[in-house]
């Protein structure tokens, strides 16, 4: 995309993920692993969004858990907590300040048409509750309170980041003579742009080929989460569902087999190599070889994670220090981007 990124804005990624479950393969190779390489080119702040989560009904514990437990992967799969920025959403107030603003930019219409809404209300709408709705908002304040230039994201949030983008560009254009006036800038907030996908955008189910990899599966053979040890994870891929031909030497000859697909998805993704180059070196083997070499380089490639993640857990005081001084560099970005905002509102004092 050419769009650009708005002028002389200082090249910085934010991103973040709900609190709401353990993660698994699908996020680790979904997501983190992108977030990983970004370090390297970016200056980098990596949220887990605790604010977001409770737009649906959390046990209190659990979220707690789960904080923690998000935390871990992120530093299990590689984000450097002191290189880059780590914390969670509800310690840096600026979020939800910055919402509350741009609740007051963003138009009743804009948010009719987010379809996530939709399809997270379901058919009971008015029981959902106003944090639901107001979610893409709270997410442009998350991006925008850092001024983030590139935020690697799914797919399916490609439209909550064309909001983000929209409400840059009202606040942009509705303050512009004040923006101007008090020498910040031709504009105020960045363009900012997604980043789609990682080395494989769509890990599927173990048991089948046809749906997403998710925590929600009641079956856990599905998913191979980020805590499992390395037995689990060799059980997991020896009972993953398969079809009986050996496998093509060509991608084409996936198309119609969603298992073998998969299974070669992840296999390429695991050794970063394309699908095809994997199937050069495993085209033609049938199952029962190719698991057992999928078995070997997911527990090389995985069982340090998953083992460091359990070590991470271990010492939850160690993970909530990580947080608490993420949050304090984050709110050192934070805290006078929204000063200057209350400025160019017009409001009285600011701290
Ligand atoms: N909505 C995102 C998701 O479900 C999570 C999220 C919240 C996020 N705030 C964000 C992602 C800011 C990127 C940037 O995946």
């Amino acid at each position: 995309m050419a769009t650009p990124t708005a002028g002389g804005f200082k090249p910085r990624v934010f991103s973040g993920m709900q609190p709401t479950h353990t993660l698994h393969l699908g996020n680790y190779l979904g997501a983190l692993v992108r977030w990983v390489e970004m370090q390297k080119t970016h200056d980098c702040i990596y949220c887990v969004v605790d604010m977001h989560a409770i737009t649906t009904a959390q046990d209190p514990a659990d979220l707690t858990r789960s904080i923690r437990e998000v935390a871990a992967a992120y530093i299990a799969a590689g984000i450097d907590p002191r290189g880059s920025i780590l914390f969670n959403q509800s310690q840096v107030a600026e979020h939800a300040e910055l919402a509350w603003v741009f609740n007051c930019v963003a138009r009743l219409g804009w948010l009719n048409r987010m379809t996530q809404f939709k399809e997270k209300a379901g058919k009971d709408r008015e029981n959902a509750s106003i944090g639901l709705y107001d979610y893409p908002v709270l997410m442009a304040a998350d991006i925008l309170a850092y001024k983030a230039t590139h935020v690697p994201v799914g797919e399916d949030q490609k439209q909550h980041l064309e909001l983000t983008r929209d409400i840059a560009q009202k606040f942009n254009n509705d303050y512009a003579a004040r923006i101007a006036e008090r020498g910040f800038g031709e504009q105020y907030f960045p363009l900012t742009e997604p980043v789609i996908g990682g080395p494989a955008a769509r890990v599927m189910s173990l048991r089948d080929g046809s749906k997403k990899m998710s925590k929600s599966d009641p079956s856990d053979y599905s998913r191979i989460n980020l805590t499992d040890d390395a037995d689990a994870i060799a059980q997991k891929i020896r009972k993953a569902k398969t079809d009986p031909d050996a496998l093509p030497s060509e991608e084409k000859g996936l198309e119609t087999r969603p298992e073998a697909d998969n299974l070669v998805g992840i296999y390429a993704a695991l050794k970063s190599v394309t699908k095809q180059q994997a199937l050069d070196e495993i085209g033609g083997r049938q199952f029962s070889a190719f698991k057992s070499a999928l078995v070997d380089l997911a527990v090389e490639k995985l069982g340090p994670i998953t083992s460091e993640m359990r070590r991470l857990l271990a010492d939850p005081a160690e993970i909530d220090r990580i947080l608490a001084d993420g949050a304090s560099r984050a709110r050192g970005i934070a805290a006078p981007i929204m000063r200057e905002v209350r400025e160019i509102v017009g409001f009285v004092g600011g701290c």
